[in-house]
């Protein structure tokens, strides 16, 4: 079986060399040269953990194989896959240019019985259209089909995600489809879950937003716990004990972001919308999050009237850790908003600086220790918990900083570890601790 897989961005890419791994041939296509080249010499176009080690050993292998001559590549092949993006349009549905583009090139250059499986996260409805578009359109005299098999991997996992994947969906028209994706699933001994293919395109804008929605609901909860004096970080706890609850995606934050949350719960409302239908839950999902984004700079804002001037310590930029993408994270409008107020920036990340200074190349210092960034800083915004932020020396804050004033997007640190030390401490869903400014006061008034 002849496996191409269109696209080499996470779901592609990913999707290919795992493939690969479990003994599948596989040609991965896509239209930059250079990128190509890396590849094929192990190097991941992607910062993901363990990618490299089976780019690497499936290429050497024979079995993984990367080109930008797409008219080889989908002449003889039995199976592709289409893993390309599709982005958020100004009005929140899915742009789908880059699906029908690689639609067009495989109906011009296919001469083989093929099925077309669409990995892309994609809109209700469009492995219909994007079947009648290649009947319509393929060139040669040859029986193509189209399946959905939505991805499900995660940014920084997406390795492990697929390969020990806790499902597979698979939807389809036909046996022989299904047969076919059976197969190509074989090695990879999941649980397989057969629907047809308006389900299994639902299942994917339902599991993510169901997943946002969870975010939002505990951001609410968190911000309310704030009002009423409890800690969201006990209420998690608690809840967590219910199987029917279960413990995971309970983290209360600053948001969430990535490339797949907020364009998703925007395309599945806009579809709705689009049929006449109000889904209100993802209309408040989207709301919340939207809102809570700014949540820690208003806070600011509020304690210090006017940020012009301060010296503000940024850690973390990537939209979660593991990961050096910056798509949707809350880094990004904050850093923006203290520009604005004239606050002075500097923002340290272990691997997501590369990627911001495409986005303020000089408008912000970037220094390669989170002690440098801290260093006389006013206050400090944490808006990822990668490790090094979240098992610095608390002492840190006190001796380096101006004043020791924290705004904690992600709930780095445990409220009994910071109480001791005497900083100011801001979270999420927690109430703040101690003020720096009325701590002075009265030590000076003691004094007195
Ligand atoms: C998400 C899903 O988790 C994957 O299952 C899905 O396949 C993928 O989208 C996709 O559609 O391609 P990803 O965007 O990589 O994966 O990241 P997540 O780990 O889900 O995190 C998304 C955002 O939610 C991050 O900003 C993270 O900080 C935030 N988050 C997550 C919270 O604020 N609280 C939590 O408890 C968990």
């Amino acid at each position: 079986m002849k496996i191409v897989v269109a696209g080499t961005g996470y779901v592609g890419l990913v999707t290919g060399a795992c493939l690969s791994e479990m003994g599948h041939n596989v040609t991965c296509v896509d239209i930059d040269e250079r990128k190509v080249q890396t590849m094929k010499k192990g190097i991941s176009p992607i910062y993901e953990p363990g990618l490299d080690e089976l780019l690497k050993r499936n290429y050497k292998e024979n079995r993984l194989d990367f080109t930008t001559d797409y008219v080889s590549a989908y002449k003889d092949a039995d199976l592709v896959f289409i893993g390309v993006g599709t982005p958020e349009r100004e009005d929140g549905s899915a742009n789908l240019d880059y699906v029908f583009g690689v639609c067009k090139q495989i109906a011009d250059n296919v001469e083989n019985d093929c099925l077309v499986v669409v990995k892309s996260t994609v809109p209700i409805g469009t492995n219909d259209k994007v079947e009648e578009f290649l009947k319509e359109n393929v060139n040669n005299d040859v029986h193509i089909e189209v399946a959905s098999n939505p991805e499900f991997l995660a940014q920084g996992t997406a390795v492990k995600d697929t390969l020990f994947a806790k499902r597979i969906v698979i939807g389809v028209e036909s046996k022989k489809a299904e047969n076919t994706l059976r197969e190509v699933y074989e090695r990879f001994n999941q649980p397989i879950v057969v629907t047809n293919r308006r389900s299994a395109e639902m299942i994917k804008y339902a599991s993510n937003d169901f997943l946002a929605l969870k975010i939002s609901f505990m951001n609410e909860i968190a911000n309310f716990c704030e009002i009423v004096g409890a800690d969201i970080q006990d209420v998690a706890k608690g809840m967590s004990y219910d199987p029917r609850i279960g413990n995971k995606f309970l983290n209360a934050g600053i948001g969430y972001g990535g490339s797949c949350f907020p364009k998703d719960t925007k395309a599945l409302h806009w579809l709705a919308n689009d049929n006449g239908y109000e889904l209100k839950t993802i209309k408040a999902t989207i709301e919340v999050n939207q809102n809570q984004k700014y949540k820690l700079f208003r806070a600011a804002k509020q304690r210090f009237g006017s940020l012009k001037g301060l010296k503000v310590a940024v850690l973390g930029l990537t939209f979660k850790p593991g990961t050096d993408d910056l798509r949707e994270a809350p880094s990004i409008p904050n850093v923006r908003r203290l520009l604005d107020e004239g606050a002075e920036v500097v923002a340290y990340d272990p691997v997501g600086e590369e990627n911001f200074k495409k986005i303020y190349p000089t408008e912000i210092e970037y220094v390669k220790s989170p002690e440098e960034a801290l260093k006389e800083a006013d206050l400090v915004f944490i808006f990822t918990e990668w490790d090094e932020i979240k098992s610095l020396d608390l002492n840190i804050y006190s001796e380096v900083m101006n004043t020791p004033i924290i705004y904690d997007g992600r709930n780095c640190y445990a409220i009994n570890d910071v109480k001791e030390k005497r900083i100011e401490y801001h979270s999420i869903g927690r109430k703040a601790i101690f003020n720096i400014e009325e701590a002075r006061s009265e030590v000076a008034a003691t004094r007195m």
